[in-house]
């Protein structure tokens, strides 16, 4: 009796090995044909696992840990710092774009790592003579969300706090000074006090002082060292109780990232100089990340670049790319990225496989990419193609993380205005290799001079439209719901077991239909939230 229960279950064990093959034998097995995500489905296995307790985190080196597998890809149409900062908050990264001067990059990073800290260690502070018309202007163009400022004189000695409440178009001829609350009326609180735990510090001033929101931090001259709001304590404490955790340095400052442009000399050569005293500026910024980003990695340019940044700044996390072959992956690691961008061409706005011939089917180039990726201990990133949560939880099964374009460029925190056609909102999203972008100043990532007016050269992407999506929260609070349900499906409590179990199917026309809604009229139950 026994002994045919066992035979039994093994036959029934290798039916399944016999069908649902894994990574290796799956891709092997399906040569010469490249393959992309809505080619394959994953079979599921037995599981204990909820999705809700699946773990999401992801390393993209031994410093940088995100919470959720997701990054904001690095274009003008999709990543500045409100998008950074709404990806950082939702356990992701956000890569900050170039397409701007490299002092306004820096500014971007700036106002991420000050956004919810511990210890906002240089606020952004108003003048006592400034007028509240010119604190309002300043609200507006640097799109702050406060109003409230600490006031310090040239010195920066604090004399006082102006208070949102007067920060009024009402009041836009008065003068800082005039409708302030005093200095010698503020409960302040010294630096020695709060430095070694501000979080600590500032939990109890807030107990201590009711109805008090800013803790105003000063040094024994009675210079401003450093503010810290009751809001941001009370998100802080509550994060350590929540299960979505925000993205996070040791300093409790989000996490951001920046993509670094290969500035070259007008004889062609790479500017070594301006490239390091960017970085520089970006690192004294406490930028998280840099990404190398180019349309071809595996080249002497991108290799020369990642070498530079990495002799400079060897504890500083590097993101390189794209390539889609395992030598593209050794070559970048060699040079000294910590993990590979894998994508060329898989875009939604990309043309690059129409224009320029080349590029690999997302799935098969993270397949082959991550023979290297093990052998060189990098990580990968699947970059570009994904337009559903399905296709994130396959390309997890190959990778580390994965960078989102077109799924996040409709969401109100990328940049860019909203317009209305026939009822609908919009907003636009254009390839980085589009003629307008490359003007802007993307035309390095793709090896073209952008004042070149001499050459024609040819766009590798195109300019498009979103309909617009909701906030961040919303599209990947669905996003990672989806990843969750997926490695519920296969067992996995985290995405290094997710990698380890997946198993792949081929699927044919019919099998893609039958996997989308058919033969129905859907009901849209969506509400009007978004
Ligand atoms: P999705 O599919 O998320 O893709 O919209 C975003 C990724 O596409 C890449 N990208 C381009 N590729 N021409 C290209 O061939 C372009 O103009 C272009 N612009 C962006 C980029 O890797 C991005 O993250």
């Amino acid at each position: 009796m026994t002994k045919v229960a066992k035979h039994t279950t093994a036959q029934v064990t290798s039916a399944d090995s016999e069908f649902y093959l894994p990574a290796d034998a799956f891709f092997r097995a399906n040569l010469p044909t490249a393959l992309t995500f809505d080619d394959v489905s994953l079979a599921t296995l037995y599981s204990e696992i909820l999705p809700k307790d699946a773990d999401t985190s992801t390393f993209l080196s031994d410093a940088l840990r995100l919470q959720i597998p997701v990054i904001s890809s690095d274009m003008d149409t999709v990543t500045e710092s409100r998008m950074a900062i709404a990806m950082a908050l939702n356990g992701g990264l956000g890569l900050i774009h170039y397409n701007m001067p490299a002092r306004e990059q820096v500014k971007e990073v700036a106002r991420v790592k000050r956004h919810i800290h511990g210890l906002i260690q240089d606020p952004i502070t108003v003048a006592p003579d400034a007028l509240i018309g010119d604190v309002l202007k300043l609200i507006e163009s640097k799109r702050f969300s406060f109003s409230t400022f600490p006031v310090v004189d040239g010195a920066g000695i604090l004399v006082g706090l102006l208070s949102g409440n007067v920060v009024k178009d009402r009041y836009k001829t008065k003068k800082v000074a005039d409708v302030m609350t005093p200095r010698a009326q503020l409960i302040t609180e010294k630096e020695s006090a709060v430095a070694k735990d501000p979080i600590k510090a500032s939990d109890a001033f807030f107990t201590r002082h009711v109805g008090i929101n800013k803790m105003l931090v000063v040094d024994a001259a009675g210079r401003l060292r450093g503010l810290v709001t009751s809001s941001d304590v009370e998100k802080i404490t509550a994060e350590a109780k929540s299960r979505r955790k925000p993205s996070r340095d040791s300093q409790f400052r989000l996490v951001v990232g920046a993509a670094l442009s290969p500035v070259r000399k007008p004889d062609g050569s790479l500017d070594h100089e301006k490239i390091l005293e960017h970085v520089e500026h970006l690192v004294s910024e406490h930028v998280d990340a840099i990404a190398v980003s180019t349309a071809h990695g595996h080249t002497a340019g991108v290799g020369d670049v990642v070498k530079l940044v990495r002799g400079a700044f060897p504890e500083l996390t590097l993101i390189a790319g794209n390539v889609t072959s395992a030598s593209g992956v050794a070559f970048l690691a060699d040079c000294g990225a910590n993990a590979i961008k894998i994508g060329q061409g898989p875009g939604s706005i990309c043309t690059t496989r129409i224009v320029a011939g080349v590029g690999i089917p997302q799935l098969t180039a993270l397949h082959v990419a991550s023979h290297a990726a093990k052998l060189k201990n990098v990580k990968l990133i699947a970059d570009g193609g994904i337009t559903k949560s399905g296709d994130i939880v396959k390309a997890l099964t190959l990778s580390d993380a994965v960078i989102l374009g077109g799924l996040l460029a409709g969401c109100r925190e990328a940049p860019g205005e909203i317009m209305e056609i026939s009822g609908k909102v919009y907003k636009q999203y254009r390839g980085m290799g589009s003629l307008s972008a490359m003007k802007a100043g993307s035309a390095a990532r793709y090896g073209h001079d952008k004042n070149d007016q001499t050459r024609k050269v040819a766009a590798e992407g195109i300019e498009a439209l979103k309909e617009v999506s909701g906030s961040v929260d919303d599209v990947l609070g669905i996003l990672i719901g989806g990843v969750q349900s997926g490695m519920g499906y296969l067992g996995a409590s985290t995405l290094p077991e997710l990698r380890s179990k997946a198993r792949y199917i081929r699927v044919s026309p019919a099998g893609q239909k039958e996997a989308a809604p058919h033969d129905v009229i859907e009901v849209s139950t969506r509400t009007n939230s978004s």
